[in-house]
């Protein structure tokens, strides 16, 4: 079963596919995730994301397309794959489209994950991530059981994304309104939006989206 997960920077996205990763064992496919890897090497196409990320603008999308289009083919996708981030505008929805035609994936559902934006710089403000396994926390949402523990995976170090500043956040929320919100009537018109209220507890957004998910 595969499913996109969709909705603004901070709705709750990563938590979520996380969620459905540790319980389904789906895979979640993070482009921001694989863009920070790519930066992460240091490599010359890493810095020029990492400008293109830290202003909030989109990679061009041939670029996604590809790097997509690549990890689906990967046998672990089997399992069922969770778009997170991914598409990101309406030619990314279209070649979607046309991918899963083409590798015979079915889509079960676009999920639209609905926000107060007022919420969104707190949540992302707060937002940390543990150094070696990359679970997620938040510094009043989502602590860790025991404080400076990471409860997955016992590490002590945590990381902060360096796109995630109130100046940033403002940026790539209009650049979701802009660029992505407008996907959401072309998933409509396929019957494929289901609403969940992001702004529900962690567990009460997991249990929506397992409603959709078993339906
Ligand atoms: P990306 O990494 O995808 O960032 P984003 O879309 O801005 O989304 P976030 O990761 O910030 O939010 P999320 O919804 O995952 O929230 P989370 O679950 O962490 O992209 C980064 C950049 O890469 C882009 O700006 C762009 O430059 C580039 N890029 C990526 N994909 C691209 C593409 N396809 N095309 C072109 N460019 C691309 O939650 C946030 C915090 O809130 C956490 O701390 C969490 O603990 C907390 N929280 C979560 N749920 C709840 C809840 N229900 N209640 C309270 N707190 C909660
Ligand atoms: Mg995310």
């Amino acid at each position: 079963m595969n499913i996109i997960l969709l909705g603004a920077p901070g709705a709750g996205k990563g938590t979520q596919a996380k969620i459905l990763v540790a319980e389904r064992g789906m895979v979640q496919l993070s482009t921001g995730d694989m863009l920070r890897a790519v930066r992460a090497s240091g490599s010359e196409l890493g810095k020029r994301f990492g400008e293109v990320m830290d202003r909030g603008e989109l990679i061009p999308d041939a670029m996604m397309i590809e790097m997509i289009d690549a990890r689906l083919d990967e046998p672990d996708c089997r399992n069922g794959a969770i778009f997170d981030g991914f598409p990101r505008t309406s030619g990314q929805a279209e070649a979607l489209d046309e991918m899963l035609r083409r590798k015979n994936l079915p889509l079960k559902a676009v999920i639209e994950m609905t926000v107060d934006e007022n919420a969104l710089v707190d949540r992302i403000t707060g937002r940390y991530s543990c150094e070696n396994c990359g679970a997620g926390y938040h510094d009043v949402y989502q602590r860790p059981s025991v404080d400076g523990v990471c409860d997955a995976c016992g590490h002590t170090t945590f990381k902060r994304r360096p796109d995630d500043n109130a100046q940033t956040v403002r940026d790539r929320l209009t650049v979701y309104r802009r660029d992505t919100a407008p996907i959401i009537p072309h998933y409509d018109a396929q019957g494929l939006i289901q609403r969940v209220d992001g702004m529900a507890d962690i567990d009460d957004v997991r249990a929506a989206i397992a409603a959709i998910m078993d339906e």
